[in-house]
């Protein structure tokens, strides 16, 4: 274990069976539909989850980025694009993929972009739901990997100042390392 984490919520076993269980019930779903999902990450923290959920799909599926950044104002948080989708989402089945849903206010932006593209449909799979930060009412991830509680988590993706999103496993940032 890395010296900087306090404990392991997430192991890495638990996380590719998870990504197994999801990926299934992923192809089980746009097979029925019929149906080539556009797969949208958002970058940085969604690439591991990204990578291992894909090799779980078996069925055809394509894949774009898109980088928001979010600035915390005085009375509200702008989320900024810093990078767009380069494909076309029009009629398109997106399927959103987030390393973890906090506030939900990121999401709820892009989802609005993805609509107002013209997508057809827009669901969103997350590894991690921390529901006890939520802001918003508007977003339901539509498929968790693990709910997590109110505590600062790293690893698979997730960063401290840009470090830990190599771990394999989910855990909790000693206080001494923030
Ligand atoms: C993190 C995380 C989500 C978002 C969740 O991204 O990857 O995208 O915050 O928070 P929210 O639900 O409160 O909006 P961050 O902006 O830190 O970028 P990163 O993925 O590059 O680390």
């Amino acid at each position: 274990m890395h010296k900087d984490v306090a404990e392991i919520l997430v192991s890495e076993e638990q996380i590719q069976e998870r990504c197994k269980e999801l990926g299934k019930e992923l192809s089980d779903y746009y097979r029925e539909r019929n149906s080539v999902p556009m797969l949208v990450g958002l970058l940085k923290g969604s690439v591991p989850f990204l990578v291992d959920l894909i090799k779980r799909m078996d069925i055809d599926v394509e894949i774009d980025f898109m980088d928001v950044s979010s600035y915390a104002g005085t009375n509200s948080v702008e989320v900024r694009i810093l990078k767009d989708i380069e494909s076309s989402v029009a009629d398109k089945d997106v399927l959103v993929i987030e390393d973890i849903v906090d506030t939900g206010k990121t999401l709820e932006k892009v989802c609005e972009i993805l609509r107002s593209k013209g997508a057809r449909e827009v669901k969103i799979a997350t590894l991690l739901d921390k529901p006890g930060g939520r802001k918003v009412d508007t977003i339901v991830p539509d498929y968790v990997g693990f709910s997590v509680p109110n505590k600062f988590v790293i690893g698979y993706g997730l960063d401290y100042n840009q470090k830990y999103r190599n771990l394999p496993y989910v855990g909790v940032i000693k206080e001494e390392a923030i």
